[in-house]
């Protein structure tokens, strides 16, 4: 493994459940792997059985190689304890389909880690109508959250729902008007993927406040810049091709396992037991930009968010995300 870790590997029993989505790729992968060797059960949610299957067949290969160097701090089961669940995040109708089987399980719920996502995708809506970056990085992972919010709250001590953002929300427009991207004459493929991070941060705060004191906090991140398939997709991007080439020759850009140390950290690292609302640049907390911490702002994706999901929720799991049970 080489790197260096930056999180502490801690002991979990198989009982306490983690749920990763897009776990089969990229800095999903690495996060699945490193906590069901910590001895969770991990539950990889993605689209395709196929490259679900394969790896966990790998990350079973890869637990071998870290036993075989004699390490003691890893659990010593004969395999990890990582499930697949289908889910396409660019559909409402799978992400509520995916909801429902995992409830229907009656299993509790730890950790929810929102990773699955694309990036500097072209202007592209999804049959729910939504612009898919949007849909795929935000829309659907707030669905999720929502409803996993009273199985997490029943679910006991140190519960934690953990954003994969970035910085790239940074550089992103905020503004309610052109959410979508309709009627524009130049579709910003940076600035739609940077809004969508954008809103799960907000997302963060929103519901940070409301889950003040209780058993589930809410963190944000951003894992670096990192060598994964997103960069090969954003690929006929020249803009994309060129930051990440400039990321290279200078030694800045990440190993899928370098770029999930900060997803790691947050979801296990017992000091930040109770620690809720931050944003990680890395492992460090950090400030993001003015506008996502603006509450005015953070209110507004909120009640839009609820106005659009108003089918798929009801009233008892508004009444749970507003803080009201
Ligand atoms: N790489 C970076 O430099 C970087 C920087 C900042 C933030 N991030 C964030 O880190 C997260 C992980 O990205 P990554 O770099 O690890 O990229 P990745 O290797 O491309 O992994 C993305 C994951 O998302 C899944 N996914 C994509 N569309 C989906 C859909 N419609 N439904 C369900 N799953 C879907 C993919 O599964 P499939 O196999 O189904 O495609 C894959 O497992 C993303 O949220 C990204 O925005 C990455």
């Amino acid at each position: 493994m080489g790197a260096k870790m930056s999180f502490p590997v801690v002991r979990f029993p198989r009982e306490r459940v983690v749920i990763v989505t897009g776990g089969n790729a990229g800095i999903g992968y690495e996060t699945s792997k490193w906590i069901a060797m910590m001895g969770a059960k991990v539950i990889i949610a993605c689209r395709s059985e196929e490259r679900a299957t394969k790896a966990i067949e790998t990350m079973n290969t890869e637990f071998q190689e870290e036993k075989s160097k004699g390490r003691t701090d890893i659990v010593d089961y004969d395999q990890l304890c990582v499930e697949y669940m289908h889910v396409d995040l660019a559909s409402l109708k799978s992400t509520k389909q995916f909801i429902d089987a995992f409830i229907a399980t009656g299993q509790p719920l730890h950790v929810l880690i929102c990773n699955a996502g694309v990036a500097l995708m072209p202007q592209t809506y999804t049959d729910d109508g939504y612009e898919l970056m949007f849909q795929v990085n935000y829309l659907s992972h707030f669905l999720i959250a929502a409803h996993f919010l009273p199985v997490m709250k029943m679910s006991g001590d140190d519960c934690r729902i953990i954003n994969v953002s970035s910085l790239a929300e940074s550089l992103a427009n905020f503004d309610m008007e052109t959410i979508q991207g309709k009627g524009a004459s130049n579709f910003g493929r940076f600035d739609h993927y940077g809004r969508s991070k954008l809103y799960q941060i907000m997302q963060m705060y929103s519901m940070a406040r409301r889950l003040e004191g209780c058993n589930v906090t809410i963190a944000s991140l951003h894992p670096g810049t990192v060598d994964t398939e997103i960069v090969q997709n954003s690929n006929d991007l020249l803009l994309g091709r060129a930051l990440f080439a400039f990321y290279k020759i200078t030694g800045n850009l990440r190993t899928p396992f370098e770029g999930a140390k900060t997803s790691i950290n947050a979801a296990v690292n017992p000091v930040l037991r109770g620690v809720s609302g931050v944003f990680y640049d890395t492992t460090r907390p950090a400030t993001p930009s003015r506008k996502a911490r603006n509450e005015s702002n953070q209110e507004k994706i909120w009640q839009y968010t609820l106005d659009l999901l108003k089918d798929l929720l009801n009233d008892d799991i508004v009444s749970c995300l507003e803080g009201k049970s």
